[in-house]
């Protein structure tokens, strides 16, 4: 589904990725993971085309995407959701979903239909959608609220949620579970689970190792900018420059010792 081909990108004189090759298969959950400053954000800029690798080639169902604008990127079925959550503060949480189904609305067969029905009917058409997307991931009670006045929890879910209202093929989810408590990141990750088997194949950067080595069939691991490793979640924890760069790197190593190990 999305081949990463040698990718270099500078800015100035730091390398973030430097020549990083991987492949995600349809249907797989992909973790990729590596200490601060690894490069990993930058990756998921570079597949949502918010920037242009310096150097290499990424290709998404054998289209080369590397050059194109994000605007086109996104059409051709790659969501994402950010380390920094972006929803829309002053929208309800209806209407959050509402605005991640609208592209897709006006780009498909029902989209063209209730155009012609007038847009009331799209209206309806869209309100229902979002509202069985915000049941999909518990949020339906909250329709009405605000996004402001939402918890970090709810409001990942419904950045979540919106990224899902596109209907992408790939989706990226960058620290999807970062400030959560034990039982949100068990619940963030049954729901990741429960979406790729609906048909979405998923990208996940994640410092929760525990979340990464429960839901990746592979994972990949990348270090200054550079990959070190790639493999199953077993053969991740037990690798030697793994278990290195991360207990090289300023975090806690406790947290990462007691998943490595
Ligand atoms: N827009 C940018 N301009 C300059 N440097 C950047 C930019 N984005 C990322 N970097 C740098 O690239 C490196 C990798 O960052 P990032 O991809 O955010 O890492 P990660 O997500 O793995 O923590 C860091 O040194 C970071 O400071
Ligand atoms: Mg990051």
């Amino acid at each position: 589904m999305l081949k990463i081909d040698s990718i270099t990108k500078k800015f100035g004189g730091i390398v973030a990725n430097n020549e990083v090759s991987f492949t995600v298969e349809d249907g797989q959950i992909v973790g990729l993971i590596g200490p601060n400053g690894a490069g990993k954000s930058t990756m998921f800029n570079m597949i949502s085309s918010i920037y242009q690798p310096t150097t290499g080639s990424i290709t998404f169902l054998g289209n080369r995407i590397d050059k194109l604008p994000a605007y086109q990127v996104a059409p051709l079925g790659i969501s994402r959701t950010f380390q920094n959550i972006q929803v829309f503060k002053s929208m309800t949480v209806i209407e959050n979903v509402m605005v991640g189904q609208h592209m897709q609305t006006k780009t498909n067969f029902s989209g063209m239909v209730s155009l012609l029905l007038g847009s009331r009917s799209e209206e309806k058409l869209v309100y229902d959608k979002a509202m069985s997307y915000l049941e999909f991931f518990g949020l339906e009670n909250l329709f009405d609220q605000k996004a402001a006045s939402l918890s970090l929890g709810k409001l990942r879910l419904l950045e979540f949620a919106r990224a899902f209202a596109t209907q992408p093929k790939l989706l990226l989810l960058d620290e999807i579970a970062a400030g959560l408590n034990h039982k949100e990141t068990l619940e963030m990750s049954e729901l990741i689970t429960k979406v790729r088997d609906s048909g979405v194949t998923i990208l996940v950067v994640e410092h929760d190792m525990d979340l990464v080595m429960r839901i990746c069939e592979k994972i990949i691991v990348l270090d200054q900018g550079t990959k070190i490793a790639e493999g199953t979640p077993k053969e991740i924890q037990e690798n030697e420059a793994v278990i290195t760069a991360y207990l090289g790197a300023d975090i806690d190593s406790s947290e990462i010792m007691e998943a490595v190990i």
